[in-house]
């Protein structure tokens, strides 16, 4: 029987050499890395802090869309100093010290991210009111003031007045007339100076305070009638005439229901060919009292009367009159003053003027100005053929 011994195998010479090489190189590359990155010098880490890129990336990315006009804030020492530290100062700001926050919050800016702002930063302002007219020795009045979004962790703000000889405002956004003028008072945000909202002020004095006594008065035995806050409405529906004024500071701008009104009814128009646009809307007490103070310097009083109302019982300061593409009598013979007088009962208008009722309105026929009384009036008024003031039994007259 054949035994076998196992050869103990032996390494050859080469092989373990090369071993013992590949070991040296590799210790002597760890020598080399460590000794260059102790030659870079470089930070360590610390944690909760972020290198200025990472930190500008963040920012970027968490930023959220406003308007155009809107500045981006970004967390540079420069813009944040300087509005911070008026955000600190107690009552009003000074215009000089808002144009500094101001321009070093855009400068901090970069050009090509001009469209965006931190999330929670002011991108908008509404106000109760963007006029006011008030006269010396009234109270203070205050527009409420609403920042959006909701959210935004700076609601602070900044109200300045144009002309503070004219009306001033305290830190709170308390408006008072001090002399007879006009100014802008503006509230600005203090996060973001690029967002503010104004309110015009005219201020009047004491000796052109309005004089609107006659009228107003409810004629006995009309329970339709109600007088509120001085204006007069018969049914529900708001009267302003000969008769009956409207207060001198009453301000409602063109009505949003009656814009839309006119809208619909412009585009039904142009489905027919024809143009339909608003020439005059809303006038204010003052708009009117130079209007009609214009025509009776040109026309004589008398004349006037015929065709614009005194200052206060013009329907346009109702903010629900409109005169339609030219006011004047070359317009009545058009294609669309025709189409007015046919169809804008649809729309919720009547023509409230008509031809030959001069002695009931007070005023010549005026086919361009419609009044908006809603669908359901307008078209009773229409289909009754009368005027507002038929309809209702009541006068235009002037009380002097
Ligand atoms: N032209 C109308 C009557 C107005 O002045 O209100
Ligand atoms: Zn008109």
């Amino acid at each position: 029987m054949a035994v076998h011994h196992k050869r103990k195998k032996k390494q050859s010479v080469p092989v373990v050499m090369f071993g013992v090489l590949a070991l040296a190189l590799a210790a002597l590359g760890a020598a080399i890395f460590l000794l260059v990155r102790l030659s870079r010098k470089e930070p360590a880490a610390v944690p909760g802090t972020m290198t200025p890129q990472v930190a500008e990336q963040t920012a970027v990315s968490s930023a959220t869309e406003v308007t155009a006009t809107a500045t981006v804030f970004t967390a540079t020492a420069d813009s944040s100093t300087a509005v911070s530290s008026e955000s600190t100062a107690p009552g009003a700001v000074s215009s000089e010290a808002l144009t500094t926050a101001s321009a070093a919050a855009s400068s901090a800016a970069p050009a090509s991210a001009a469209t965006t702002a931190p999330a929670g930063t002011v991108t908008g302002i509404t106000l109760t009111f963007y006029s006011t007219v008030l006269h010396v020795g009234d109270k203070p009045v205050m527009p409420i003031v609403t920042m959006s979004p909701a959210n935004a962790s700076n609601k602070q703000e900044i109200w300045q007045s144009s002309n503070k000889a004219v009306a001033t405002v305290d830190s709170l956004g308390s408006i008072t007339p001090v002399a007879p003028g006009e100014c802008t008072v503006t509230v600005t945000s203090v996060s973001n100076p690029a967002v503010s909202a104004e309110v015009k002020v005219t201020v009047k004095g004491a000796d052109t305070q309005p004089q609107t006594t006659e009228g107003s008065t409810v004629p006995a035995g009309r329970s339709d009638i109600q007088v509120i806050n001085g204006i007069t409405y018969v049914q529900g529906v708001m009267i302003a005439n000969k008769s009956y004024p409207l207060p001198a500071d009453y301000n409602p701008g063109l009505d949003a229901n009656a814009l839309a009104a006119f809208n619909e009814m412009a585009a039904a128009a142009s489905k027919e060919g024809l143009k339909l646009t608003i020439c005059s809307g809303f006038r204010s007490y003052d708009v009117q009292k130079t209007l009609y103070n214009n025509y009776c310097n040109r026309d004589g009083k008398a004349a006037a009367d015929r065709f614009s109302a005194r200052p206060g019982h013009s329907e346009h300061q109702t903010g629900l009159a409109m005169d339609i593409n030219y006011a004047g009598d070359s317009f009545n013979n058009t294609p669309e003053a025709k189409w007015l007088a046919d169809n804008c009962w649809k729309y919720g208008f009547i023509i409230r003027y008509p031809e030959g009722k001069e002695s009931i309105t007070g005023y010549k026929y005026e086919s361009w100005h419609v009044r908006y009384l809603g669908k359901d009036w307008s078209k009773t008024i229409y289909e009754s053929g009368l005027t507002l003031e038929e309809y209702f039994g009541i006068d235009s007259k002037y009380a002097g």
